[in-house]
Protein backbone atom coordinates (compact mmCIF):
# COMPACT_ATOMS: atom_id res chain seq x y z
CA UNK A 1 0.00 0.00 0.00
CA UNK A 2 1.30 3.34 -0.86
CA UNK A 3 0.97 6.03 1.12
CA UNK A 4 1.78 9.89 0.23
CA UNK A 5 2.09 13.12 2.61
CA UNK A 6 0.57 16.27 1.59
CA UNK A 7 1.83 18.68 4.10
CA UNK A 8 1.40 22.39 4.75
CA UNK A 9 -0.03 24.91 7.05
CA UNK A 10 -4.00 24.87 6.08
CA UNK A 11 -4.71 27.85 7.41
CA UNK A 12 -7.39 27.52 6.05
CA UNK A 13 -7.64 24.55 3.81
CA UNK A 14 -9.26 25.74 0.62
CA UNK A 15 -10.64 24.02 -2.74
CA UNK A 16 -7.41 24.07 -4.58
CA UNK A 17 -5.93 21.97 -1.24
CA UNK A 18 -8.46 19.60 -1.52
CA UNK A 19 -8.37 19.28 -5.35
CA UNK A 20 -4.47 18.29 -4.90
CA UNK A 21 -5.48 16.22 -2.04
CA UNK A 22 -7.95 13.94 -4.16
CA UNK A 23 -5.81 13.84 -7.12
CA UNK A 24 -3.36 12.41 -5.34
CA UNK A 25 -5.65 9.75 -3.68
CA UNK A 26 -6.10 8.95 -7.09
CA UNK A 27 -2.98 8.21 -7.25
CA UNK A 28 -1.56 6.33 -4.35
CA UNK A 29 -3.21 4.25 -1.96
CA UNK A 30 -3.78 6.53 1.16
CA UNK A 31 -3.03 10.07 1.87
CA UNK A 32 -2.48 12.06 4.73
CA UNK A 33 -2.68 15.19 5.10
CA UNK A 34 -0.34 16.65 7.66
CA UNK A 35 -1.02 19.75 9.47
CA UNK A 36 1.88 21.42 10.23
CA UNK A 37 1.90 23.71 13.62
CA UNK A 38 4.68 25.98 11.81
CA UNK A 39 6.79 27.28 14.13
CA UNK A 40 7.91 30.20 11.43
CA UNK A 41 4.34 31.29 10.98
CA UNK A 42 1.67 32.85 13.30
CA UNK A 43 -1.29 31.11 12.19
CA UNK A 44 -4.86 32.67 12.22
CA UNK A 45 -6.66 29.56 12.81
CA UNK A 46 -5.15 26.77 15.54
CA UNK A 47 -3.96 23.32 14.99
CA UNK A 48 -6.96 21.48 15.89
CA UNK A 49 -9.54 24.16 13.85
CA UNK A 50 -7.35 23.29 10.76
CA UNK A 51 -7.09 19.61 11.34
CA UNK A 52 -11.28 19.54 12.40
CA UNK A 53 -11.74 21.59 8.81
CA UNK A 54 -9.64 19.77 6.92
CA UNK A 55 -11.25 16.16 7.97
CA UNK A 56 -14.26 17.56 7.49
CA UNK A 57 -13.54 18.90 4.00
CA UNK A 58 -12.29 15.18 2.65
CA UNK A 59 -14.56 12.92 4.33
CA UNK A 60 -16.46 12.20 1.52
CA UNK A 61 -12.98 10.33 0.17
CA UNK A 62 -12.14 7.19 1.57
CA UNK A 63 -8.12 6.64 2.18
CA UNK A 64 -7.39 10.47 2.77
CA UNK A 65 -7.10 10.83 6.78
CA UNK A 66 -5.54 13.84 8.40
CA UNK A 67 -3.14 14.45 11.24
CA UNK A 68 -1.32 17.45 13.09
CA UNK A 69 2.39 17.74 13.11
CA UNK A 70 4.85 19.27 15.12
CA UNK A 71 8.50 18.57 13.88
CA UNK A 72 10.55 17.11 10.78
CA UNK A 73 8.55 16.57 8.04
CA UNK A 74 10.62 13.79 7.03
CA UNK A 75 10.41 12.10 10.21
CA UNK A 76 6.44 12.32 10.04
CA UNK A 77 6.76 10.55 6.54
CA UNK A 78 8.89 7.72 8.08
CA UNK A 79 6.18 7.58 10.94
CA UNK A 80 3.66 7.13 8.25
CA UNK A 81 5.42 4.66 5.93
CA UNK A 82 5.12 7.51 2.99
CA UNK A 83 6.55 6.68 -0.19
CA UNK A 84 6.75 10.49 -0.99
CA UNK A 85 5.44 13.57 -0.13
CA UNK A 86 2.75 15.31 -2.12
CA UNK A 87 2.91 18.94 -2.99
CA UNK A 88 0.50 21.28 -5.56
CA UNK A 89 2.09 23.66 -8.11
CA UNK A 90 -0.06 26.94 -9.24
CA UNK A 91 3.18 28.39 -10.88
CA UNK A 92 6.21 29.07 -11.05
CA UNK A 93 6.88 30.94 -7.95
CA UNK A 94 5.37 28.08 -6.37
CA UNK A 95 8.37 25.49 -7.63
CA UNK A 96 10.91 28.75 -6.31
CA UNK A 97 9.27 28.26 -3.12
CA UNK A 98 9.32 24.20 -3.19
CA UNK A 99 12.35 23.07 -4.62
CA UNK A 100 14.65 24.00 -2.06
CA UNK A 101 12.15 22.51 0.21
CA UNK A 102 12.40 19.36 -1.91
CA UNK A 103 15.62 19.23 -1.98
CA UNK A 104 16.06 19.66 1.61
CA UNK A 105 13.84 16.63 2.27
CA UNK A 106 15.69 14.43 0.11
CA UNK A 107 18.82 15.11 1.16
CA UNK A 108 17.85 14.94 5.00
CA UNK A 109 15.90 11.41 4.17
CA UNK A 110 15.71 10.11 1.04
CA UNK A 111 12.09 10.87 0.26
CA UNK A 112 11.01 12.74 -3.04
CA UNK A 113 8.41 14.75 -3.65
CA UNK A 114 5.96 14.44 -5.88
CA UNK A 115 4.14 17.75 -7.62
CA UNK A 116 1.21 17.77 -8.65
CA UNK A 117 -0.10 20.73 -10.94
CA UNK A 118 -2.78 23.02 -9.28
CA UNK A 119 -6.06 22.94 -11.87
CA UNK A 120 -6.02 26.52 -13.73
CA UNK A 121 -9.39 27.35 -12.43
CA UNK A 122 -8.36 27.42 -8.67
CA UNK A 123 -4.85 28.64 -9.58
CA UNK A 124 -5.73 32.34 -7.69
CA UNK A 125 -6.49 30.26 -4.28
CA UNK A 126 -3.94 30.83 -1.73
CA UNK A 127 -4.81 30.48 2.10
CA UNK A 128 -3.17 33.90 2.72
CA UNK A 129 -5.19 35.69 0.38
CA UNK A 130 -8.29 33.66 1.72
CA UNK A 131 -7.23 35.45 5.21
CA UNK A 132 -6.45 38.56 3.30
CA UNK A 133 -10.09 38.94 1.63
CA UNK A 134 -11.80 37.69 4.62
CA UNK A 135 -10.29 40.06 7.02
CA UNK A 136 -11.42 43.10 4.43
CA UNK A 137 -15.01 41.86 4.95
CA UNK A 138 -15.09 39.74 1.53
CA UNK A 139 -16.88 36.86 0.98
CA UNK A 140 -14.48 33.68 0.61
CA UNK A 141 -17.58 31.30 0.41
CA UNK A 142 -16.71 30.10 -3.10
CA UNK A 143 -12.82 29.32 -2.41
CA UNK A 144 -13.19 27.46 0.94
CA UNK A 145 -15.03 23.92 1.65
CA UNK A 146 -18.41 24.30 4.23
CA UNK A 147 -17.71 25.40 7.22
CA UNK A 148 -14.44 27.25 6.62
CA UNK A 149 -15.66 30.50 6.28
CA UNK A 150 -17.55 30.68 9.85
CA UNK A 151 -14.60 29.35 11.35
CA UNK A 152 -11.63 32.46 9.51
CA UNK A 153 -14.45 34.76 10.92
CA UNK A 154 -14.77 33.49 14.19
CA UNK A 155 -11.08 33.40 14.24
CA UNK A 156 -10.70 36.99 13.14
CA UNK A 157 -13.43 38.11 15.83
CA UNK A 158 -11.00 36.61 18.29
CA UNK A 159 -7.97 38.30 17.03
CA UNK A 160 -9.65 41.70 16.58
O1 LIG B 1 1.58 25.55 3.62
P1 LIG B 1 3.02 25.93 3.91
O2 LIG B 1 3.08 26.90 5.07
O3 LIG B 1 3.73 26.44 2.70
O4 LIG B 1 3.75 24.56 4.36
C1 LIG B 1 5.13 24.56 4.71
C2 LIG B 1 5.48 23.24 5.40
C3 LIG B 1 4.60 23.04 6.61
C4 LIG B 1 5.24 22.10 4.41
C5 LIG B 1 6.97 23.30 5.80
O5 LIG B 1 7.18 24.44 6.57
C6 LIG B 1 7.40 22.07 6.57
O6 LIG B 1 7.65 21.03 6.00
N1 LIG B 1 7.48 22.19 7.92
C7 LIG B 1 7.82 21.09 8.81
C8 LIG B 1 9.24 21.27 9.43
C9 LIG B 1 10.30 20.81 8.44
O7 LIG B 1 10.44 19.64 8.16
N2 LIG B 1 11.05 21.79 7.91
C10 LIG B 1 12.05 21.53 6.88
C11 LIG B 1 11.39 21.48 5.50
S1 LIG B 1 12.57 21.34 4.23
Amino acid sequence: MATVVFPGSFDPITLGHVDIAVRARQLFDRVVIAVAHNSTKAPLLEVDVRVRLAQSAVAHVEGIDVASTDGLLVEFCQAQTAVAIVKGLRGGADYDLERPMALMNRSLSGVETVFLTGDNALSHIASSLIRDVARHGGDISEYVPPGVEVAVLEALRGKS
